[in-house]
């Protein structure tokens, strides 16, 4: 795929690593809209990305990928700015810790709904554009916990069970239309996520992980950007652990 001019859309792109996977795909020469429920973080993400490389390729529009009205109406007006999205990057995602049995359903379908049904949503609504034109990608943020599970977060690691499975099913069902769907898996990542978890998360870091450090959101982005820009359409249903080794044991 030639990366120029080409249209990427990232969900809950005012921080973290959609920023920073925003930011990664401007660099390929990619035109990004970034979207995020956080309208405040959304702006301020916009002008710094504008600032750094220029107006005309970043475009930005409130979209909570809980909200089905959101997400058609960001399909209509991007594609009355810019046409088809190319590019899909699922990455808007919610944590929350608590053990199993303090669980209440309603707490377990609210991380489904943004972890897992957020994604359904934007594949639904932007890759059926791409499979009725026969290309584009797809990216979903998951996590190791997907693998591995997440103690105190049950739902959180369903939820990226889901999303990889997801994309396994997508990558095969959209293969025959030049459709790619792939899956990040980030390990620990440094980022607002993190939360009061995050002195434990550097020590555990320094000690657990091989590369010594946790990660840094441009780390996640730069799997993405190999991802997206791959010129190959045989590049489809990968799992990409991107976690400085702790996943090897
Ligand atoms: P973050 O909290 O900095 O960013 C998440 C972004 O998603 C925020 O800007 C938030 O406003 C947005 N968001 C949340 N719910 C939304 C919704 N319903 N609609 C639209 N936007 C919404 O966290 P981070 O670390 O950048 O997370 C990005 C993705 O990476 C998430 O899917 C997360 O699960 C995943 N991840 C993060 C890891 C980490 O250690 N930080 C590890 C593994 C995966």
């Amino acid at each position: 795929m030639n990366s120029n001019g080409r249209t990427a859309l990232v969900t809950g792109a005012a921080g973290g690593i959609g920023a920073a996977v925003a930011h990664s795909l401007l660099a390929a020469g990619l035109r990004v809209c970034l979207t995020d429920r956080d309208e405040a973080g959304l702006e301020r993400e916009a002008a710094r990305l504008r600032a750094l490389h220029g107006e005309r390729p970043v475009l930005f529009a409130r979209m909570d990928v809980d909200r089905p009205d959101e997400v058609e109406d960001v399909h209509r007006t991007l594609g009355e700015a810019w046409g088809a999205v190319d590019v899909l990057v699922n990455n808007a995602g919610i944590f929350d810790e608590r053990p199993f049995l303090e669980i209440e359903e309603e707490g377990f379908r609210r991380v489904l709904e943004t972890n897992l049904l957020g994604a359904v949503r934007c594949c639904r609504v932007f890759g059926r554009d791409m499979v009725e034109r026969g290309s584009g990608k797809i990216v979903n943020i998951a996590s190791i916990s997907a693998w591995r599970g997440a103690p105190r977060a049950a739902h959180y690691a369903a939820s990226k069970a889901g999303l990889v499975a997801l994309t396994l099913t997508l990558a095969r069902e959209f293969a025959e239309r030049n459709v790619q769907v792939n899956v990040v898996l980030p390990g620990y990542i440094d980022t607002g996520m993190m939360g009061h978890r995050r002195g434990v998360m550097l020590k555990y870091a320094a000690w657990r992980v091989p590369a010594g450090r946790l990660g840094r959101p441009e780390d996640v982005a730069e799997a993405v950007r190999l991802l997206v820009v791959a010129d190959t359409s045989y590049l489809t249903g990968a799992q990409l652990v991107v976690d400085g080794g702790c996943s090897l044991g």
